[in-house]
């Protein structure tokens, strides 16, 4: 009876480990390295496996004259397999030592690839610290296919710091990828007389000592690690808050100071109207700077759109404020669905002139409409944004008439009280296409798919 008990227990103890549940699974299976991609398929090399960061410090130093940064960052993340090792995104630049919960870690740095193998393996489930000493000169990424240059560019003052889509990773080492958002915070050092911009709001006023001058940033509201900023340079600050009182900082290189006060006022302005037609702002303040950057480029930095050597207009401030809520608030988890950030953003524009008594959204959408059959647009079905064409014009134009033929069908009510939802329910989150289609039917009781699979997904112009 007895010896029958104990073989039954054995035989149960022998069970639950072919069972392989992962509390009772054998050490050496628990533990395995973290993938060196995060899984979108168009991107594969871009972020990675088996961990979310929740926090990424960036201690950064950097002489605009030497072009030389040293950095420190030290990443806060949680596990989510067993992690014998694990990678971050890094491309050029000098690691010298990592740690992992305070202890020396092996590392080796390959192509855009830094892999850490923690002295202790990492369980699954643990939260955990690793921090990385690099430095070097950072250079901007330059794509293989129409991405141009991004990332850290070098300017004659300083940098302009404009990562999307993946262009984080020639200045910190992260978890490149916006399915994985963090908060952040920086402390830049730039010799004395150099301004340095970074996300969110400063924590204290700058220090001097030395001749060099220490920034204290800090985004405390999630953000992805392609619009993080560190922007440096010879900068005209105007400080304040919107009318409705956001918090709001405009900066402009000196060639642009006669840019600054349009830029606080329109940027101000805005904010405060999208904040009635999309919902309260989603960050604790708003701003733009301009830099003297030949690139006709832009970016919506969060808290601090960029603008690259031009002075902006409204269109353009409109369009990078939307992005607060579409891109930065909401975030697409893979770059297929791009469409959601730029034809939002791009909509944005058509209402901010419909707002102004210009050209009415409707007017817009039927210029674009009475494009000939053979635009190339209308080959480009802008639900599914190509890698090797990724913000091409059809994802921006074709993405907005879409938001427009939804508004035609669904009416004005509802189509408003959907943007509105959309925002609330996804704030701070990660959204899809399939998402919105299916919140769009929700609240309009309407079948959409047509509409959306004529207007997404279709290579050709919709009736
Ligand atoms: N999101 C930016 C905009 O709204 C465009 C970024 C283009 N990125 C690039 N690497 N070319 O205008
Ligand atoms: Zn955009």
């Amino acid at each position: 009876m007895r010896q029958h008990r104990r073989a039954i227990a054995l035989l149960a103890a022998f069970a639950s480990l072919l069972a392989c549940s992962p509390a009772d699974a054998p050490a050496a299976a628990a533990h395995r390295p973290g993938a060196s991609g995060i899984g979108d398929t168009d991107f594969p090399d871009d972020g990675n496996g088996g961990y979310d960061v929740r926090h990424y410090d960036l201690a950064i130093d950097y002489t605009p004259a030497t072009r030389r940064l040293d950095g420190v960052a030290t990443i806060k993340a949680g596990a989510t397999q067993g992690l014998s090792s694990f990678n971050l995104d890094l491309l050029g630049l000098d690691v010298s030592q990592v740690t992992v919960d305070g202890s020396p870690a092996r590392f080796t740095h390959q192509g855009g690839e830094l892999t850490v193998r923690p002295a202790e393996p990492i369980d699954d489930r643990a939260t955990f610290t690793v921090s990385v000493r690099y430095s070097g000169r950072p250079q901007p990424a330059t794509s293989t296919t129409n991405l141009g240059t991004f990332g850290f560019i070098p300017t004659a003052d300083g940098a302009f710091v404009a990562s999307e889509p993946n262009g984080s990773k020639t200045w910190f080492p992260s978890n490149d990828h916006p399915s994985d958002k963090a908060t952040f915070a920086f402390t830049i050092t730039v010799p004395a007389g150099v301004t340095a911009l970074a996300n969110g709001e400063l924590t204290g006023e700058p220090a001097t000592s030395g001749g060099r001058t220490t920034y204290r940033w800090s985004e405390r509201h999630p953000m992805a690690t392609y619009l993080a900023t560190a922007t440096m340079g010879k900068f005209k600050l105007r400080k304040g808050s919107t009318p409705a009182g956001v918090p709001n900082l405009a900066a402009a290189d000196p060639r642009f100071a006669s840019s600054l006060d349009k830029l606080y006022k329109t940027s101000g302005e805005i904010t405060d109207y999208w904040s009635t037609v999309f919902g309260p702002y989603p960050f604790a303040s708003t701003g733009g700077v301009v830099d003297d950057y030949a690139a006709g480029y832009a970016l919506e930095n969060q808290t601090k759109p960029l603008y690259g050597g031009f002075d902006p207009d409204e269109g353009i401030i409109a369009h990078e404020l939307a992005h607060q809520w579409f891109g930065n608030s909401l975030t697409i988890r893979r770059w297929k669905d791009l469409w959601l950030n730029e034809g939002f953003a791009t909509y944005a524009e058509w209402l901010w002139s419909e707002h102004k008594g210009k050209k009415t959204a409707d007017a817009i959408f039927k210029d674009h409409h009475s494009r000939p059959a053979g635009d190339p647009m209308w080959k480009y079905p802008p639900g599914r944004a190509k890698p090797d064409d990724l913000f091409n014009q059809s994802v921006y134009t074709r993405g907005g008439m879409t938001l427009h033929a939804l508004r035609r069908a669904v009416g004005d009510d509802t189509f408003f009280r959907l943007l509105k939802s959309w925002a609330a329910d996804n704030r701070y989150g990660h959204v899809t296409t399939e998402k919105f289609i299916e919140l769009a039917e929700r609240m309009s009781g309407k079948d959409l798919k047509p509409l959306f699979a004529a207007w997404l997904y279709q290579p050709r112009r919709p009736a």
